[in-house]
């Protein structure tokens, strides 16, 4: 919507600016004001509420991980304080908030959870409980699928896939 307004009125500008005589470029002003005006699209992260929902977002996601029989052996031994540090600050990073994340990269972190067998059903698990607590904190259905494409987008690094 926002993106076609601004295609317009650009469009707007060009062809009031081509048609050259003053009494057209008159009425030229307001497509003008409209481009400098178009607020940017808020990030993913702003939409959520920011650090103080990402951050609770991670603490109620990790509850529901490691209570799931089927994903919390992987984290046997993790040191859960750094681990949601670290998922806060890849999460504030990957929804488009500021980019604070010192970890390791994806593919290396996980490497060793893929020679124990992590797959794709892991992956859905943790999508799952994704989706669920941003749900519970309110989230609209709309940006939880975005927050889950977002996370599909590094699915094939998290399991060690071949890189397309
Ligand atoms: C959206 C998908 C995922 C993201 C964005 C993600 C992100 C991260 C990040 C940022 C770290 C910290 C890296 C570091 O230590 O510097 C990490 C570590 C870890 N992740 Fe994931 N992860 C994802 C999927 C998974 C899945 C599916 C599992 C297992 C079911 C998993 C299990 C772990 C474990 C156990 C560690 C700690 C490794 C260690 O310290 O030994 N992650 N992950």
């Amino acid at each position: 919507m926002k993106k076609s307004l601004i295609f317009l009125s650009a469009f707007a500008a060009l062809f009031l600016a081509g048609a050259g005589t003053s009494a057209i470029a008159g009425s030229a002003q307001p497509a003008e004001t409209k481009v400098a005006a178009e607020e940017p699209e808020p990030t993913l992260y702003e939409q959520l509420g920011g650090e103080a929902a990402v951050k609770a977002a991670v603490d109620g996601f990790y509850v529901k991980v490691l209570a799931d029989d089927r994903v919390n052996g992987f984290f046997k031994g993790v040191d859960m304080d750094r681990q949601r540090a670290m998922q806060t600050a890849f999460l504030t990073f990957a929804f488009g908030g500021p980019n604070h994340y010192e970890g390791k990269d994806l593919r290396a972190a996980h490497a060793h959870l893929v020679v124990k067998g992590l797959n794709d059903t892991h992956f859905d698990v943790i999508l799952e409980h994704l989706g669920a607590t941003l749900k519970e904190l309110g989230v609209k259905d709309e940006l939880i699928q975005h927050a889950a494409d977002v996370a599909n987008s590094v699915r094939g690094d998290i399991l060690g896939k071949e890189k397309k």
